[in-house]
């Protein structure tokens, strides 16, 4: 299950490998130090943003999951040389996108929402298709934002696959009509070439991964609180390394704080405070995370996590600002919920529904299955503690890479364990996820630094 990632094997965006069951037992508890591999977006990004800009860049600890072997695919079709050698990537920047492409964006809706602001802004012509992962994944904000701005977009009734005609895009104030750090980083992408420039605002703050690489790429880009502002410019490349993951890392913290006698280190996290609400979470139900060693590495902080085992889980609420700083976090923390002492809620999280699944109802239906005291509403769920989870069930994540994960901590936290179908979904984010969480159970201690 776990990728390939030796240079030039995987040419296009594999599929996603279906029939095959990981079993994960009840664990006795976590513990050594574990490496978190590339953090998704953060990859997205330096992939993207590098194969644009003058001169060449050598990245290193690249996640190559999926979706973002994807964003290289698309990345190469537009012009960009892209070398895989492990985990590094050397991208020497496109002089100018290659007109009139078809793109495959596999699954990730990162790559279609980025590069549909790319193309659209450079004013060349592209269509970008995915596959059936993409097909419940709403496009109509970002088509309709950038077609605001002069670009000329069709889409399949707001669904992917996506046309983008040769535009000149004019440059504009744009309100975020929700809060999505994929669409803002779309339209700071196009406005690169937008000749006024494009400034954005946003009400609900966004992780701001798109605004520091920029900003460390040399672009010309202003930003305060809730506003950002790009006008045209070139980017420079630039050497990086990119900070774990943190979403990834999530699925060990919850399961170290859920299960007793835990403590792990997970090495070279990336801290940006725009993603570590879960951090906060933890620690406010009596969770023990401490963060050490914070570093700055191009803008982003990054930092090794230290978590031992709560003494006693208290519930929580998550709501407004929380959840968008969170977003991905949520499933796995409805697992934590099933181990505080009363009752959770979950709110202002729609968002959760166009994800990868309804994230909503998978992650209920899942937890039920598995003895959980849940509910979804509207636009989150309410979770009743009780301290047990009895597990015991074979369960389809549904395509859902977070789901899968989520329910791994779960299975290891519960008193039968659980059956996980089609596991290399995790490929998307993650793709060695279960030999280490795995590795958790026999042994302490996996380094490897
Ligand atoms: C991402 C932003 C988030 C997140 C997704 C990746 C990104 O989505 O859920 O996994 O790379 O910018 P939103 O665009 O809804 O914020």
């Amino acid at each position: 299950m776990a990728l390939t990632t030796n240079g030039e094997i995987i040419k296009t965006p594999p599929r996603q490998p279906v029939g095959e069951a990981c079993r994960i037992k009840s664990l006795p508890p976590l513990t050594g130090v574990i490496r978190i591999p590339g953090d998704k977006a953060i990859t997205h990004r330096a992939v993207i943003f590098s194969s644009i800009a003058q001169g060449t860049a050598r990245i290193t600890n690249a996640l190559l999951g999926y979706d973002c072997m994807a964003s290289i695919e698309c990345m190469r079709r537009l012009g960009a040389k892209i070398d895989i050698n492990g985990n590094t990537l050397t991208v020497t920047g496109a002089k100018g996108l290659k007109n009139n492409q078809r793109l495959n964006v596999g699954d990730s809706g990162t790559t279609l929402r980025l590069l549909t602001g790319l193309i659209a802004g450079a004013g060349v012509s592209a269509v970008l298709e995915g596959g059936d992962g993409l097909k419940n994944r709403p496009m109509e904000q970002v088509v309709e934002t950038l077609n605001g701005m002069g670009a000329r977009i069709t889409s399949a009734d707001g669904f992917a696959p996506i046309t983008v005609k040769a535009s000149q895009m004019r440059g504009a104030e744009v309100y975020l009509p929700v809060a999505g750090a994929q669409l803002k980083g779309a339209l700071m992408l196009a406005a690169l070439n937008v000749r006024s420039g494009i400034t954005i605002y946003e009400d609900t703050p966004t992780r701001d991964h798109s605004e520091i690489m920029f900003e460390e790429m040399s672009a010309d880009i202003t930003r305060g609180p809730g506003r950002v502002t790009v006008r045209p410019s070139v980017l420079k490349s630039l050497n990086m390394k990119i900070p774990g993951d943190l979403s990834g890392a999530a699925y060990f913290m919850a399961a170290a704080t859920i299960i007793p006698g835990s403590h792990v280190v997970l090495r070279n996290v990336g801290v940006n405070p725009a993603r570590t609400g879960i951090i906060d979470i933890i620690n406010s139900c009596g969770g023990r995370i401490d963060v050490l060693n914070e570093s700055m590495h191009r803008g982003e902080p990054v930092a090794d996590i230290m978590v031992e085992s709560a003494p006693k889980i208290k519930p929580f609420n998550i709501s407004g600002a929380l959840a968008p700083r969170i977003i991905d976090e949520l499933p796995v923390l409805a697992v934590m919920a099933c181990f505080a002492d009363g009752e959770s809620n979950i709110s202002g999280a729609s968002e959760l529904r166009h994800k990868e699944s309804d994230r909503i109802t998978n992650t209920v239906a899942a937890l039920k299955m598995m003895g959980a005291r849940i509910e979804e509403t509207g636009d989150g769920m309410r979770i009743w503690g009780g301290g047990v989870l009895n597990g015991g069930a074979r369960i389809d994540p549904r395509g859902d890479h977070r789901v899968a994960m989520t329910l791994a901590v779960a299975g290891a936290a519960s008193l039968e364990g659980v059956e996980i179908l089609n596991p290399g979904i995790v490929g998307k984010s993650y793709p060695d996820f279960f030999k280490i969480f795995s590795g958790a159970k026999e042994d302490a201690g996996r380094d490897g630094d």
